[in-house]
């Protein structure tokens, strides 16, 4: 087949196939980014020893277990620690003095993955002696990812790495306090659990369930196709209270989205945002 053939061919089974999935299992992967799309469909012919994507269609939506597998390999886990040290700077100096007005905070945690995210602003929070005012919502719609966040134990090799992250965040202690080691992984204190919820949250599907002081959704946008990026910007637009702030990984920013009016930027580096008052009473602190 003439290769611009081929491609057109390939987009329509895909098309077929995250139709055929959303309808079996309310999955909704019909606007996920196409390139990394493509290299996870690749990634299944070759488990399968398929040779084209429609032939996925059967295995997938009469095995469950090859679906569970399927979802796995859908959910890009990567993540670490202080990730991005310099936003968790930001985050410290620029951030939390502002939410510290309020007596009270929600926050957002979406796409948290495995749950180092959370831990690492739950000590931050901790350390600005903040952490008792807030209360941490963190999803993922990869339920494995999310009882790994509940158990929060790490594997001790990358203690050194998480430390290191740690230290450059203007850090008031010593990593080291945080987590205690058990066979051969570090434990996450059990008081940085105390106001985080883990649930189940799928941002291509699901809506918005309360009114937040703050959203992290790093490294998640990156994997979605403008039109579901733009759901999803509206939802957390729809959800901050006036004042609020958004924080985007580094490869994500609200430049020609839909909501870009709706933000005012504090950090261009870190793509973090803060909504503004446009149609709302009250000054900024
Ligand atoms: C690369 S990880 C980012 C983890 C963390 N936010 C960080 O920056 O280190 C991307 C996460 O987004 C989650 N994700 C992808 N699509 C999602 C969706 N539709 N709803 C909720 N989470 C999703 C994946 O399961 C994965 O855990």
């Amino acid at each position: 087949m003439h290769r611009q053939e081929c491609e057109k061919t390939k987009r329509l089974e895909t098309e077929l196939l995250l139709e055929a999935i959303f309808r079996r299992y309310g999955y909704d992967f019909r606007h996920y980014a196409r390139a990394s799309l493509a290299r996870r469909l690749d990634m299944q012919l070759r488990r399968q020893k398929l040779a084209h994507i429609s032939e996925l269609i059967p295995v997938l939506l009469h095995d469950q277990a090859a679906f569970d597998l399927f979802l796995l390999d859908m959910s890009i886990t990567v993540t670490d620690m202080f990730r991005n040290p310099h936003f968790f700077q930001e985050l410290r100096e620029k951030v939390i003095p502002k939410l510290k007005t309020w007596p009270y905070v929600k926050i957002w945690c979406a796409g948290c993955a495995t749950g180092e995210e959370v831990y690492s602003l739950a000590i931050l929070l901790q350390e600005e002696k903040f952490y008792d005012r807030c209360q941490i919502y963190a999803t993922d719609y990869n339920n494995r990812s999310l009882a790994i966040a509940r158990d929060g134990i790490y594997g001790l090799d990358k203690i050194k790495n998480y430390t290191a992250n740690y230290n450059k965040t203007g850090a008031r202690g010593s990593f080291a306090d945080y987590y205690h080691a058990k066979y051969d992984g570090a434990k996450m204190n059990e008081g940085l659990k105390r106001n985080i919820v883990f649930s189940h949250h799928n941002l291509a599907t699901d809506s918005v369930f309360g009114e937040m002081n703050l959203i992290l959704c790093r490294n998640v946008l990156i994997y979605f196709d403008q039109d579901l990026q733009n759901r999803v910007l509206d939802l957390y637009a729809e959800s901050l209270c006036a004042g609020g702030f958004l924080c985007l990984g580094a490869k994500e920013s609200l430049q020609f989205s839909s909501v870009a009016d709706t933000f005012d930027p504090v950090s261009r580096k870190n793509n973090i945002y803060r909504k503004n008052y446009a149609r709302t009473e009250g000054v900024l602190g």
